[in-house]
């Protein structure tokens, strides 16, 4: 294409010359010719981009093209189950209970009823009396001292810096007024969580907010966090679905002086979360940094969260416990499928246990070994509907957390940019451009009349289901379709645990 290129531009400039003669004026089409023919040259000679040395000029449509991508799908192509990670319809159902817009669907279900995989609950002939309040969860065991009763849907991790400060802001807002718990994901609490919605206050590998400058836990520090009265839990992170086993990278450039306030670090420099935590190493240790963030914190919840991995290794945390008597207040179950602002693709991909395995797992085993009464189980993963949440709890969940529920909520469209600082949104980035573009005061009603609304239609479905109680909501109430001629209920599929069958002494 090098000779082809050059050869054409030589012979377009030679005819314009030429017809410039008979009539000048189209000597103004070099406005455009122009730098047209510049651009060309650079890319014939450049050795960068194979493309555009082959294809001078016109190559450039294909980068702007792929760049916009993305959207030229979701505008023109999109069906409504299409769209990933989170389809056109579910993003489309936040998004009408957030502006408080038509929440009806008509002529029926766009879903596949009898394809493989489609799950439905079961209801009753005899529709139960609708609750009159919002079910809480109470989360607290024997050892804590300032129990927490929580919404049975709230705003699961993500920091301050993965989202802008308008975002937290208005998410913090939507807690406080919902009265619902807004998860600080593992960078510290901000000014921008400190609007009077209550707050789990998560500690990460890098113990933003509460580390010494090597890196490692500071306790006094802790207690300084945990003290703060808007922290209503603490909760360890040990994995997070969309990157378990993997650490984090703070690039010097983003650790501006704000970020380092808040995260207790040195400006301008790199700051590595490693992959593990520092302050133990086995199960044993786990369980007594618990206890001393417990007593640190004046008897708060404790909990932490991962996303399971290896059986093996829970079942040791879970019968430490039994062994040693110290139990965390809380595990919060987060699914390979779950979000991230970035991850590498490979861990996003193939690490972890999904969450329906990782949920049934967690929830088995604490109920094999007696510990599931005094255990709330927490989970995010995709959790977007009322029906998400009711199915979590039948499948053993106490209450569940979202996370990119709550960003659509707050306007995002799923622009798949979150790592890049250029979310059009203004929800992940820091641009301070992009950011004033999410009005606080108008999205943090958005994220509250969100959760309203599901919390609201989870009570249609309690009522559609014919139970009182959410104890009386179990696996056998939700059907999955195997094949054409075969369906299961999740009972079947995965046949509940009689609480202490696992203990030793059961045997
Ligand atoms: C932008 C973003 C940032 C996140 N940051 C954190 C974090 O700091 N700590 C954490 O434990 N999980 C983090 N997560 C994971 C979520 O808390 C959640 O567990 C996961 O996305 C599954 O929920 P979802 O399907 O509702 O998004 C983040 C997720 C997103 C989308």
């Amino acid at each position: 294409m090098k000779t082809p290129f050059l050869a054409g531009s030589v012979a377009l400039l030679a005819l314009l010359a030429a017809f410039s003669v008979l009539w000048p004026p189209i000597l103004y089409s070099l406005i455009l010719l122009g730098p047209a023919i510049l651009i060309g040259l650079y890319d014939v000679f450049q050795e960068k981009h194979t493309i555009l040395r082959n294809f001078p000029f016109i190559g450039h449509f294909r980068y702007l093209l792929e760049s916009i991508g993305p959207e030229l799908h979701q505008y023109f192509v999109e069906d409504g189950t299409d769209g990933k990670p989170i389809d056109r319809n579910h993003r489309a159902y936040v998004y009408e209970r957030a502006k408080r817009v038509q929440q009806t669907h008509p002529f029926g279900t766009e879903l596949d009823v009898y394809r493989s995989g489609y799950e439905w609950m079961y209801h009753s002939i005899y529709p139960a009396a609708r609750m009159n309040e919002a079910p809480r969860v109470t989360i607290g065991g024997s050892a804590c001292r300032q129990p927490y009763s929580a919404s049975i849907f709230n705003i699961s991790a993500m920091s301050f810096g993965a989202l802008s400060s308008n975002a937290v802001t208005a998410l913090n807002l939507a807690a406080r007024e919902g009265q619902f718990f807004h998860d600080t994901g593992e960078g510290g609490i901000s000014p921008y969580h400190l609007q009077g919605g209550d707050l789990v206050y998560e500690i990460g590998t890098g113990y933003f907010g509460c580390r010494n400058p090597d890196g490692s836990f500071f306790l006094e520090r802790f207690k300084e966090q945990a003290a703060r009265t808007q922290v209503k839990m603490i909760e360890i992170k040990l994995s997070q679905g969309a990157k378990p086993g993997h650490g984090g990278v703070l690039p010097a450039a983003k650790n501006n002086q704000e970020i380092a306030d808040i995260r207790g670090l040195q400006p301008h420099t790199i700051v590595i979360s490693p992959p593990a935590h520092t302050a133990f190493s086995d199960a044993r240790g786990l369980l007594e940094f618990i206890q001393r963030l417990r007593e640190a914190s004046e008897g708060k919840p404790i909990g932490f969260k991962l996303c399971v991995g290896n059986r093996a290794e829970f079942r040791a945390i879970c019968e430490e416990m039994v062994t040693t008597g110290i139990k965390p207040d809380f595990i919060t179950v987060d699914g390979a499928e779950g979000g991230t602002g970035a991850a590498p693709i490979d861990f996003s991909n193939y690490v972890g246990m999904p969450m329906e395995e990782g949920l049934i797992c967690v929830c088995d085993l604490l109920c094999g070994l007696d510990l599931k009464k005094d255990i709330r189980v927490l989970v995010a993963s995709k959790i977007i509907t009322a029906f998400d949440v009711f199915r979590a709890i039948c499948l053993g969940a106490d209450l569940c957390n979202s996370a990119r529920g709550m960003m659509l909520a707050l306007g995002c469209i799923q622009a798949l940019k979150c790592h890049t600082n250029r979310c059009p949104s203004g929800v992940a980035t820091n641009d301070p451009r992009l950011r004033r573009g999410l009005v606080v005061k108008d999205k943090w009603v958005r994220v509250k009349n969100y959760h309203d609304a599901v919390v609201d239609e989870f009570l249609d479905l309690v009522v559609a289901a014919g139970v009182s109680d959410l104890a009386q909501l179990g696996r056998d109430r939700i059907y999955k379709r195997i094949s054409s001629r075969e369906i299961k209920s999740f009972g079947e599929l995965y046949p509940e645990i009689e609480p202490g069958s696992l203990l030793p002494s059961s045997s």
